[in-house]
């Protein structure tokens, strides 16, 4: 498997020197793609996995420094068990399939989330990628796991209360990089992107705290639709936004 998309860049619409460092993206609208074309949601899932490969490719090629994919939410667990034991299986099926693309690549596996609620067979596979890509220095691939933003910061903040409590730590150095250093995903920049699919415009508790700045891009696409040409509007589109961060 080649992970070089030989799909050429728009270099007129694209500048490859003006994008976003970190992209979070919501992968929505599986089931309804598989409904609408009387497959079974599992079909809609399995699809989206080769999504996931597209979009990692084309993030390669334009030199991210990272994308954080919103796999599945503390909220997903009211599913159907055995639509959440599918989608369990998914990242094992990734990454036993594309590791060697992902190391040759220079691509470092990361994940965020309540990492002890995963089913062992997920966590071996999550485990097994993110210590042999652990060295790698290009693209981080961080999987969003049993992840929830509200409870990421209530976590944070009894992990900050007990440093203060336990005299590690004085109140008065609370700060916001403080509580940045404390979510999961302190060895990251803020995402500057984030791209939701399937028309849907919400957060759904997705990096509440990390999003404060970023620009958003919804797209009506359902996930598995979603490819090379539709990652580059996206970020054709940040590029054209002015952003200001609260300045004028
Ligand atoms: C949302 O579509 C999708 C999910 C909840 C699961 C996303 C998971 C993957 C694409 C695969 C994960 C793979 C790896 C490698 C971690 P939906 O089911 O909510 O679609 P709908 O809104 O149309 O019903």
């Amino acid at each position: 498997m080649n992970f070089k998309t030989n799909k050429k860049l728009d270099m007129d619409r694209l500048d490859p020197t003006n994008v976003p460092k970190h992209v979070a993206i919501i992968m929505d609208g599986n089931g309804r793609w598989a409904k609408k074309r009387g497959l079974p949601r599992f079909a809609g899932h399995k699809e989206g996995m080769k999504t996931i490969k597209k979009v990692v490719e084309r993030a390669v090629e334009l030199n991210l420094e990272a994308i954080t994919l919103y796999a599945f939410s503390t909220e997903n667990w009211k599913r159907p068990p055995k639509e959440v034991e599918f989608i369990m299986k998914l990242p094992s099926q990734f990454l036993d399939t594309y590791l060697p693309e992902l190391i040759e690549n220079n691509v470092r596996v990361t994940t965020i989330g309540h990492y002890d609620g995963l089913p062992e067979f997920t966590k071996k596979a999550v485990q097994y990628s993110v210590e042999r890509t652990k060295n790698n220095t290009g693209l981080v691939l961080n999987f969003a796991l049993n992840y929830g933003s509200r409870s990421e910061i209530v976590d944070a903040v009894k992990q900050i209360c007990e440093n203060v409590k336990q005299d590690h730590l004085n109140s008065d150095e609370i700060n916001e990089e403080l509580i940045s250093n404390y979510l999961y995903t302190n060895q990251l920049p803020d995402p500057d992107l984030v791209i939701r699919t399937s028309g849907e415009q919400r957060l759904s508790n997705y990096l509440l705290w990390q999003v404060a700045y970023a620009e958003f891009y919804f797209t009506d696409k359902l996930w598995p639709e979603f490819n090379h040409d539709a990652f580059d509007e996206a970020i054709i589109e940040f590029q054209n936004r002015k952003r200001r961060f609260g300045g004028l």
